[in-house]
């Protein structure tokens, strides 16, 4: 039965495709479930997205058309939202398992009034980018060495897509071609490893710009005490084999956030071994918000393909107390959406936003909404960006006008 009503609706669906064909403001309006004459609303608004109340309906991200992407290629994309329900890799507080759904049902007011980011002065929702929500990964709790493959197959099988929107344009990946970008939604932080180990079959070593209050380059025996091959790769080492398996530039990845406590210095002299730069958080009390995007601009320029991770947790746990690690001191949730749009010029390949455990959440989903709306400014950035085809021309742009 299941099969039936999902092979009906790949054919409905790509039959909608087909006929909006580079039109994605329609095909995403032709997403409401019921017939016309049952929408209550159909008021003229910038978007024209208001015909379904927002807290009605099955929940995906942002209220994004959903694709079951991982079982049929029938869809395109640009851009991918994919969850990763694993949290068998964390420290202390388990549950991140439950940060897809989570997250997803934090991002239900995310269009409420349309989409428009004023600030970017942007539409990520209705712009020329096909976004869907692709569901999850199935991911084993019941085996950690068996997960992960299961996180970079998926990963993999959609990264290697040809995107919606110029696929025959050529683009920055190892094979020359234009990829489409997948948003993952964690997920404890052990997930990036897998991730890392797919965007490097597409991109080769890759900059990285990981928001967190801890390091994650640790090495097994310092973190965990690595009993086994399989406990030596946690949530907080997972940097560490990153690095040790290549699938990082040893030159421009950088943290920022950073505050936790250390076992001694030398976690910071073993972390630029792992190829990082670090901003801790309290700078911001001195350079601010402008002080911390500059550093980070510096740091991975505007001509790598960069991917970016974001642990929750780089939040102070005030705005967002249900993840695995909190660490007093941290952001507030506005200071990161700053950040966040201040580095609408780099290249993001990709992003994942990590460690969110809502059974410690507050009644009022601070955490799910904040990271739903830290997402929000992510694919704000990426559609404002364009297509990964273009990557590169607007840094030329920028060169010109400063000489
Ligand atoms: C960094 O990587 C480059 C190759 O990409 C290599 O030539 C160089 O030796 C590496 N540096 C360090 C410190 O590992
Ligand atoms: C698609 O490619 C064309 C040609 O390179 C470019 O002009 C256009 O901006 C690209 N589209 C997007 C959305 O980036």
């Amino acid at each position: 039965m299941l099969s039936i009503i999902l092979a009906f609706f790949s054919i409905v669906s790509s039959a909608v495709a087909h006929e909006h064909q580079g039109d994605p403001s329609v095909f995403l309006s032709a997403q409401g479930p019921h017939k016309q004459s049952f929408w209550y609303n159909s008021l003229p608004g910038d978007g024209g997205t208001q015909a379904d109340s927002v807290f009605s309906g099955i929940t995906t991200f942002g209220r994004l058309p959903y694709f079951p992407c991982l079982s049929s290629s029938a869809e395109a994309f640009d851009i991918a939202f994919l969850g990763a329900p694993f949290d068998t890799g964390t420290s202390y507080r388990p549950g991140a398992r439950f940060g897809p759904s989570g997250i997803r049902q934090g991002s239900r007011r995310l269009n409420l009034y349309g989409g428009y980011n004023v600030p970017l002065d942007v539409n990520p929702f209705n712009s020329w980018a096909r976004v869907l929500d692709c569901g999850d990964i199935p991911v084993t709790s019941y085996d950690n060495t068996y997960a992960i493959r299961q996180i970079e197959q998926g990963h993999q099988a959609l990264l290697s897509r040809s995107p919606f929107t110029n696929s025959s344009v050529p683009g920055p990946s190892i094979s020359g071609r234009t990829l489409p970008r997948i948003i993952t939604l964690g997920g404890d932080h052990t997930i990036v490893l897998p991730i890392l180990r797919s965007i490097h079959k597409s991109y080769g070593p890759i900059t990285v710009i990981h928001f967190d209050s801890h390091l994650d380059t640790w090495k097994p025996q310092v973190f965990g005490g690595a009993p086994s091959k399989t406990a030596a790769i946690n949530h907080g080492t997972y940097f560490y084999h990153a690095a040790q398996e290549g699938l990082l530039k040893n030159d421009s990845n950088i943290h920022a956030g950073i505050r936790t406590t250390l076992s001694g210095p030398s976690d910071y002299t073993n972390d630029r071994y792992c190829g990082f730069t670090l901003i801790e958080a309290r700078e911001i009390d001195t350079i601010g918000v402008q002080g911390i995007i500059d550093k980070i601009l510096s740091r991975v320029g505007f001509v790598n393909p960069v991917y970016l991770s974001i642990d929750i947790d780089t939040l102070d746990p005030a705005f967002a107390p249900g993840t695995g690690t909190p660490e007093t001191g941290g952001w507030t949730t506005r200071e990161l959406r700053a950040i966040i749009r201040g580095l609408e010029e780099v290249n993001f390949v990709g992003a994942d936003v990590v460690e969110v455990s809502p059974a410690y959440d507050t009644n009022a989903e601070l955490t799910t909404m904040a990271a739903a709306d830290v997402l929000f400014e992510v694919m704000g950035v990426m559609v404002k960006k364009g297509s990964l085809s273009g990557m590169g021309d607007m840094r030329g742009k920028r060169v010109e006008e400063e000489l």
